[in-house]
């Protein structure tokens, strides 16, 4: 294939991009993510601050914007993120107990019953295990409610939209490290409970090295009968970029459950990380060293 999309479909996987919705209108962003991408997250249109701003008052005005898009133009939608430590309303920041609880899976309830039908995958839980040596899980208004918000949460994302794949996302699980496994650690028992999830999310923010590892890491959790995807991939800038950004897209290519390959922008202007210039294009909307290095490794080079 000629571009990003192409050549991922031509391998049985979808190439996608985070969208912030209000960019949309700019015909160069546009341009780009309708030619290359045939996936779509949306960066921050979904999360629990963006969707139910006062409890109980639900507002898609973004997501809805972007899965029109997505549908007018061919291309499968992740959903981003259902529950989460960070980006919560006020209102729920200062919940706890019970209360938090079933606000919690209420708005799982709520938002995954909005979107049902449309999405793809689901994250359903992002980041909620603690970086460094411990394995365990981090400390978050929603992990005290109890230890088993998490499958609370990806039963009720079942039970709203039994279509949608539902995920584990999380970063710093780049390789089998304490963090990684203790994630493999829940999905295995998930599975053997029969807890429904479906995939892991590797968001895989980058510097300028990647774990020996990185393929293992993906294989392991596909053997335990879940999907895996790369989320929300950036490398920071530097000789090792086109690198590793070809490594990784040929780790997914290699594992047959890696299903898609999401990075988290079109341009280096548009990415959270700034000047680390992380993504596919430049500033201008060229296509940099590093798009021609996934090019080829989509296309087994
Ligand atoms: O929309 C408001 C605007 O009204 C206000 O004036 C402005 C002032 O700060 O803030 C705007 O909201 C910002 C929002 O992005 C939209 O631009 C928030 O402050 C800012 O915190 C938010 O950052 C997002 C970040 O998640 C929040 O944690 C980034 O765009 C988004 O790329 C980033 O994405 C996360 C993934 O969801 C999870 N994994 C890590 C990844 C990178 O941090």
């Amino acid at each position: 294939g000629t571009t990003l999309k192409a050549s991922a479909a031509e391998k049985g996987r979808y190439f996608g991009a985070a969208v912030a919705t209000g960019k949309l209108s700019n015909s160069q962003y546009v341009g780009i993510l309708n030619s290359e991408f045939n996936s779509v997250t949306p960066e921050n249109e979904m999360k629990w601050d963006a969707t139910e701003r006062s409890q109980g008052q639900f507002s898609y005005t973004g997501g809805d914007r972007l899965v029109s898009h997505a549908q007018a133009n061919g291309m499968s939608v992740r959903g981003h993120a259902l529950l989460w430590h960070a980006q919560q309303p006020p209102w729920a920041q200062g919940m706890s107990g019970t209360a938090l609880r079933n606000a919690a899976i209420n708005h799982v309830t709520q938002v995954a019953t909005h979107f049902r039908g449309k999405i793809y995958a689901w994250d359903v839980v992002n980041e909620a295990f603690a970086d460094g040596g411990s394995g365990g899980r981090r400390d978050s208004n929603l992990q005290r409610t109890g230890n088993d918000w998490i499958e609370a949460a990806f039963r009720a994302a079942r039970a709203a939209d039994p279509g949608a794949k539902l995920c584990y996302n999380d970063y710093n699980t780049d390789g089998i490290n304490a963090k990684s496994t203790g994630i493999y650690n829940m999905v295995r028992d998930f599975k053997s409970r029969g807890v429904p999830i479906d995939c892991v999310g590797f968001q895989s923010h980058l510097g300028t090295t990647l774990a020996g590892d990185y393929q293992a890491n993906l294989q392991r959790f596909a053997d335990l009968g879940v999907d895996v995807q790369i989320t929300e991939l950036d490398v920071m800038t530097g000789s090792n970029q086109a690198n590793i950004y070809g490594s990784v897209t040929r780790a997914c290519m290699a594992v047959s459950r890696c299903t898609g390959i999401t990075t988290w922008g079109v341009r280096d202007s548009d990415s959270w990380r700034g000047s680390d210039n992380a993504l596919l294009f430049d500033g201008s909307g060229n296509k940099k060293a590093a798009y021609t290095s996934v090019l080829n490794a989509l296309n087994g080079g």
